[in-house]
């Protein structure tokens, strides 16, 4: 969470740093700001609010300086407002720094450098950063260095040795005018390479308009950007080279390119992002094959328990792929809430194939989760949207879904294709294993290749999902009901509702409810049923006749064909293999969070408490 942006070039940075902001603001959107180098001093200008808040205040064009760091907030110490907003400096003013992360130990940190003198103007633990950098550039070893650059980068590195925790951050001063250092653990941190200057920030797309050039930092790596060159150090502060990833997305798929949101335009996306993902992992006739990576048939032949972990729509998906991974390849398999995993002392050994699934890839449970299963041994494989993120240098394995950026904070392409990709190495691990039929295969990829049409069909006409969002959109309680996948996709139905429309509900699997949750069902209370399993068509419909009877509305999301009168609302998908009808039966409850936080006048791009991309614990 937070957003970290800096610019050094010859260019004024302020607007360059706004724009990347206005782009980061998925990471957290409590308040901004920015410190550029003017003249011989460091001017911050910050404010609680979005960061277009930022355009609002008094002399911020008037801002000349060609270096400058910014920083857009999801408030962890400290409530939002201008004093907790970053940058911080120190306070002799020679040093501004932003974050992104928590410093564990600040409260201990604060404490010495009271006692030392300091005083401290904000709740944050941030704070302490610019402080320990004076500290340490005015005090010990590091103060008798005569060359004011590497007096600065020592500082900086004696400061961050101090620190517990994660963090990335930027830091400058007026003293080292032509640079920026910057260093992370934990969280993320790209630097782009311009032609005459340079970019850094948490995330890709937020200068993905200005290079496709990046160096991904690595934890406990520093790095002293210039305008014309960017020199790495180790945590020892030796130097040494690093290469450039060409990173291939497009400038315009991180912009709305005419939606009214990103949500919008991500859904719209799904039919591209699932073609992508199944790019060339197989066709019909032919086994799948992974360029990323080679599991043999000696090593799976081993693996006697498989766990998908992951938090929020990302735990969703490996829902489904628990279904998947044990139809086709007969493999035990849990799925874990990372943050529960990481603390629960799971079973796992080196017969234990653990996958971690996530969109950002820089997920703290999930990372943390993951370190835990390679400390037991186990093999790791991860799944992530994004090249070089901290989770796929972790693990052993690697494969990326290729949805393109996700930008709106509720998930929507990322979880149909991570269903996409789970569902192929499902299939590559079952051929490697013969576990079943090829006849069988071949129709699961036959049902895989036509899901984007299928997508584009379902998003062709979204009137009747429109009309119903427009009924229910001042209710305060809804319910999701489903079997087997269909209740898998109904708790991520569910989610979508709570995140971006604001409306309690719950997701229970169909036969369940009568068990307890049955109870809050009354007169006019919206049920959604999703049924594609014509083996389970019988079962589910009873069990939303058991609410009916209650009084309930009903809305069914289905592939089948039902019988008619029972359902106020019916809305027709096109039919598949129910171990992938997620991918589709998703797409209307997408659609009908996506327009009732619409009919409501939310921001359905920034939901109240969200961000996208979750760094801490
Ligand atoms: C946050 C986001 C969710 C996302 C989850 C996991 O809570 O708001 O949309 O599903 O993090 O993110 P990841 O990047 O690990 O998939």
């Amino acid at each position: 969470m937070c957003g970290i942006v800096g610019y050094i070039g010859n260019k004024k940075a302020t607007p360059v740093l706004i724009d990347g902001l206005l782009c980061l603001e998925y990471r957290g959107y409590d308040s901004a700001g920015i410190a550029t180098i003017e003249k011989d001093s460091i001017k911050v200008m910050k404010d609680k609010g979005r960061v277009n808040n930022l355009y609002n205040l008094d002399g911020i064009n008037d801002l000349q300086g060609t270096v400058g760091i910014a920083h857009t907030r999801w408030a962890t110490h400290g409530k939002p407002s201008k004093e907790n907003s970053h940058p911080h400096m120190d306070n002799s003013k020679n040093f501004a720094v932003v974050h992104n992360g928590i410093i564990e130990n600040y409260s201990d940190l604060r404490d010495f450098l009271s006692k030392s003198g300091y005083t401290f103007y904000s709740e944050t633990d941030t704070e302490v950063i610019p402080n320990l950098i004076h500290y340490y550039y005015t005090n010990g070893p590091v103060s008798v260095l005569e060359d004011k650059r590497e007096r600065f980068l020592g500082a900086v590195k004696s400061a961050v040795f101090d620190l517990k925790g994660s963090y990335a951050i930027e830091a400058i001063s007026p003293l080292c005018p032509d640079e920026i250092i910057v260093v992370r653990k934990d969280s993320p941190l790209v630097i782009g390479k311009g032609n005459g200057e340079n970019f850094i920030a948490s995330d890709i797309p937020a200068i993905l308009s200005h290079t496709k050039d990046f160096y991904l930092l690595d934890d406990n790596e520093f790095a002293v950007v210039t305008k014309d060159d960017v020199r790495f150090y180790d945590n020892g502060l030796v130097e040494h080279n690093k290469s450039i990833k060409n990173i291939e997305w497009d400038a315009n798929a991180a912009g709305k390119d005419g939606y009214e949101d990103y949500m919008l335009k991500e859904i719209y996306e799904q039919p591209t992002a699932i073609r992508e993902t199944i790019g060339s992992r197989f066709k019909l006739g032919e086994k799948c094959s992974f360029d990323d990576i080679e599991i043999t048939k000696e090593y799976l032949s081993t693996v006697n328990k498989i766990y998908f972990v992951a938090c929020g729509t990302a735990w969703h998906a490996g829902l489904v792929g628990k279904a998947l991974m044990e139809k086709l390849c007969k493999i035990p398999t849990e799925v874990d809430i990372a943050s529960e995993f990481r603390y629960r002392n799971p079973l796992i050994d080196e017969h234990t194939l653990c996958i971690y699934i996530s969109q950002s890839g820089e997920t703290a449970d999930t990372i943390a989760a993951l370190k835990l299963a390679k400390s037991h041994g186990a093999k790791t494989l991860a799944i992530s949207n994004v090249i070089g993120s901290s989770i796929t240098r972790e693990a052993d394995y690697s494969i990326y879904t290729h949805a393109g950026p996700e930008i709106a904070v509720a998930s929507t392409k990322a979880y149909t294709s991570q269903v996409a990709l789970i569902a192929i190495l499902a299939m590559y691990f079952a051929e490697t294993l013969e576990t079943t039929s090829e006849a069988e295969i071949e129709a699961l990829k036959s049902d895989l290749i036509d899901l984007p049409s299928k997508i584009d069909q379902i998003l062709a006409n979204t009137d009747e999902i429109k009309d119903f969002a427009k009924k229910v959109y001042t209710e305060k309680d809804m319910f999701f009901l489903g079997r087997g996948t269909d209740y898998n996709v109904a708790l991520e139905g569910s989610l979508k509702l709570k995140e971006i429309s604001y409306i309690h509900s719950e997701a229970y699997a169909a036969g369940e409810l009568k068990h307890g949750p049955i109870a809050l069902v009354e007169n006019g209370v919206t049920v959604i049923g999703i049924i594609t399993n014509p083996h389970l068509v019988e079962k589910t419909i009873s069990n939303i006749q058991e609410v009916i009877t209650r009084g309930a509305k009903t809305l069914v999301i289905t592939n089948q064909i039902l019988p008619n009168g029972h359902f106020d609302y019916i809305i027709n998908i096109p039919e598949t293999n129910p171990l992938i009808s997620p991918i589709l039966s998703v797409i209307p409850m997408q659609l009908i969070s996506y327009y009732i936080s619409k009919f409501k006048g939310l921001d359905v791009d920034k939901p109240r408490n969200l961000a996208k991309s979750v760094t801490v614990e």
